[in-house]
């Protein structure tokens, strides 16, 4: 039987690669620059699976250039990059990666927490650059991290991973979520529930882990920001548009908050000039890259992908009542 033909919009890692070749027909985008879109929509015509990245708009501009695709197999857990009730229309199947990257973010979210507070930023480029006189007393201080209030925003998985690191560092962990967890997991994490102003008003950290969606965009606006102390950090490993960018620049421009960390931003890869600022750490969308969990995550990619074409159901469907059909 012939194989199915797959397009992926990179050359992902060998372990996937692996997986992809002996099930199916592959060509893959090998440049280390992403491809441009026309090229893309040139290469899905005649394929039945794609693998892609969060940078790929699955919408039904894509979807009218794919006329035979049956699945969209996305290397990321957020999946806003994908119009899931389109695919749903056109019988598409979306998928994602879940799981598998909660530790290795939550991980980030800290080195980002404590890069802010402690001026690490600041501190590497002033022993790089030749001027560093030795020690002295007042010298790039920051804030303690040890003994805060840890305030986190979105207690899903990795909300949750960045919370249990919270006890080496003997912090109190405040949470607000559009659902409450239960008592023995509050417990467990030794985490209290707050509302949302609440949290923002007590919180020396605020640590964003909420999906981007339609009720998340530009969650983090003017007055919530304000809301927060101005000593307080803001930290956001989740997605860019969760931050309206422009309210977050005046707030740091005016000092109403001591600094901010950013892995994500509203217009990926532009980054707003107001942002470049000393107490404000700028990383380029790296809260899962460590070389174990993206290799994880291309080989669920890879499997979603052989799921489908065995004719089972994939483990990491987004869109299941496809199947109900
Ligand atoms: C990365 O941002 C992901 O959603 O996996």
């Amino acid at each position: 039987m012939a194989k199915p033909k797959v397009y992926s919009t990179h050359q992902l890692f060998e372990e996937a690669r692996k997986i992809l070749d002996s099930n199916c027909e592959m060509q893959y985008w090998t440049d280390s620059e992403r491809p441009p879109r026309d090229e893309v929509l040139r290469r899905v015509k005649d394929k039945e699976g794609l693998v892609c990245l969060l940078t790929e708009k699955i919408n039904e501009e894509f979807l009218r250039s794919a006329p035979k695709l049956r699945i969209a197999s996305n290397v990321a857990v957020g999946y806003d990059n994908i119009d899931v009730d389109a695919c749903t229309k056109r019988g598409v199947v979306a998928t994602n990666t879940p799981g598998v990257l909660d530790e290795t973010t939550a991980d980030f979210a800290w080195t980002l927490l404590m890069a802010v507070a402690r001026r690490v930023a600041e501190g590497e480029a002033l022993a790089r650059s030749g001027n560093w006189k030795g020690w002295n007393l007042d010298q790039l201080c920051g804030a303690d991290v040890w003994g805060k209030t840890l305030g986190i925003v979105g207690f899903g998985r990795i909300g949750r991973s960045v919370a249990r690191r919270a006890s080496g560092f003997q912090m109190k962990v405040i949470y607000t979520d559009a659902v409450r967890v239960s008592e023995e997991v509050e417990k467990s994490l030794n985490a209290e529930f707050r509302d949302m102003n609440a949290l923002l008003t007590e919180a020396d950290f605020v640590s964003l882990h909420v999906p981007l969606l339609p009720e998340t965009r530009g969650l983090f606006d003017a007055p919530k920001i304000l809301r927060m102390k101005p000593t307080a950090f803001l930290i956001n490993t989740s997605r860019g548009p969760v931050i309206d960018e422009a309210a977050l620049v005046a707030t740091l421009e005016n000092k109403k908050i001591a600094g901010a960390a950013l892995d994500v931003f509203e217009n990926e890869p532009f980054i707003h000039p107001g942002l470049k600022r000393p107490n404000v750490v700028l990383t380029p969308h790296i809260a899962s890259a460590s070389i174990e969990t993206r290799t994880k995550m291309a080989v669920i990619a890879a499997n979603n992908i052989v799921a489908l074409f065995e004719g089972q159901r994939p483990p990491n469907i987004l869109n299941p009542n496809i199947f109900k059909k």
